[in-house]
């Protein structure tokens, strides 16, 4: 790890890569914004907030409360378990400091949201990464990896940049397993883009654990990004000493009003967001009818795990005017957008040869079987009442096969949506094994047939 690693990058611009390729409409998709400005009556808000006698020529109220009083309502806590922040960066920065001294522990698992490394590394704290299965965190080696001095574990779920979710029961372990002293930061930044039934609030924790901190963020979800704001949910004592250790005034008087009035029209910006999951939805099957296999995004983006071939597809992202977020080696990250942008990104993989390229890289099954599940998974010949079965079948195939069964398999036939369950399969083999995913498609083929006679 060398210094320059440990400077956040931020996605390219639109007009960076414009400017690059001569090109004059680029869309940028690279850093997970909502493509909408804010909500009409949240400009208002703004508009308001800035004029007047009592606007910006004003300190902002220190304590956020009318914020602060909005977010614990519309969780249904007590003001005094939210601490608010420019934006969760923001509160990050305040956690480290919170809970790292020099010499202390820290895990992440690995691809995840790279702050968290940048952070913890001001503090003198060493960081230790755990690589995840497939796309997904591997909770069972991340508790394996915990040592005394472990003092912070973050989990980003939805992860940046994998779009998976971790299931509440996942997160319930590890956080019963750390050594006390010890503080899990539940990064919740996607949290209302999540469909998969298994994943639950990290906040339901927050009554059982006084060791977590949730992090939710206005700049995904609520479009507001350029404001600032970020908050954290948590136990009174860690609230206070996070609260703690902010520079005054550190949330403008825009973004209070801004935050206080995005949550009033809460429907509004669900609405926004069903949009968004929608169009998420249409571009993860059209890629994966292609034949690459993807994993059920939960997020509004979506991981493209191109391992080495991850540069030259950035770079044909970026020549078709999209600018997209690279992780070399790993994968491309692609904000979904408003639908004739992320048309542009289906166009760039459609083209002839580009497919046949990435394959043999790609980290997930391709070809043939990531397009038959494509298929089979299309919502109007299975519905999600499969899933249980399918998790009962793959269980089996699994023990069969002698191999082991991956701890989140409960909270897959708990009744995660079949096109979820069938993403994880695939990811959970990695691409090594097609036998695992063979048996699953039989047996989904014949559990839909079945039900076709019925
Ligand atoms: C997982 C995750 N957490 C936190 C953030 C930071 O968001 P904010 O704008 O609230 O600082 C991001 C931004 O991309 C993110 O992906």
């Amino acid at each position: 790890m060398t210094q320059a690693d440990l400077v956040y990058r931020a996605g390219r611009s639109a007009a960076e890569i414009e400017e690059i390729y001569g090109l004059q409409d680029a869309v940028k998709l690279s850093s997970n914004e909502l493509p909408w400005g804010p909500l009409p009556s949240v400009q208002e808000a703004i508009v308001q907030a800035v004029a007047g006698n009592n606007g910006v020529n004003r300190y902002p109220d220190i304590h956020a409360t009318a914020l602060r009083t909005a977010i614990a309502a519309h969780h249904h806590v007590t003001v005094e378990h939210i601490a608010v922040g420019a934006g969760s960066g923001g509160l990050l920065a305040q956690l480290v400091r919170a809970c790292l001294d020099d010499g202390d522990d820290v895990l992440i698992p690995d691809p995840t949201f790279g702050l968290y490394r940048i952070m913890s590394s001001w503090t003198g704290a060493s960081v230790r990464a755990v690589e995840s299965v497939g796309t997904t965190a591997n909770a069972a080696e991340l508790i394996a990896q915990l040592r005394t001095e472990t003092k912070l574990v973050f989990l980003a779920s939805p992860n940046n940049p994998t779009a998976t979710a971790l299931g509440i029961d996942q997160l319930a372990q590890v956080l019963e397993a750390v050594p006390v002293g010890c503080t899990v930061v539940v990064d919740e930044a996607y949290a209302d883009f999540v469909r998969a039934s298994h994943v639950m609030q990290g906040k339901a924790l927050i009554s059982s654990f006084d060791n977590v901190a949730v992090l939710r963020t206005f700049s995904k979800a609520h479009g507001l990004a350029g404001l600032r704001i970020g908050y954290l949910l948590g136990r009174r004592r860690l609230v206070a000493q996070v609260s703690a250790l902010s520079t005054p005034f550190h949330v403008s008087s825009m973004a209070q009003v801004a935050g206080v009035e995005s949550l009033r029209r809460h429907g509004e910006v669900c609405a926004r967001v069903d949009l968004i999951v929608a169009e998420r939805e249409r571009v993860s099957n059209a890629i994966r009818r292609l034949g690459l296999g993807l994993s059920q995004s939960q997020a509004n983006f979506v991981w493209l795990p191109a391992g080495e071939r991850s540069a030259d597809l950035a770079q044909a992202c970026e020549r078709a005017g999209v600018v997209p977020r690279l992780f070399p080696g790993q994968g491309v990250r692609i904000t979904i957008g408003l639908p004739h942008d992320n048309d542009r990104v289906l166009e760039v993989l459609r083209v002839p040869g580009l497919v046949e390229q990435l394959a043999p890289a790609w980290r997930l099954p391709t070809g043939e079987p990531a397009r038959r599940s494509a298929e089979l998974a299309r919502p109007d010949r299975l519905d999600d009442s499969l899933a249980d079965q399918c998790g009962r079948a793959y269980r089996d195939a699994l023990e069969r096969l002698g191999k082991p069964v991956h701890p989140s398999i409960d909270a897959w036939t708990a009744g995660q949506s079949f096109d979820a369950l069938l993403a994880e399969l695939l990811d959970t083999t990695d691409g090594e094994d097609f036998t695992v995913i063979e048996t699953i498609v039989a047996n989904i083929a014949t559990a839909g047939r079945k039900r076709d006679q019925l």
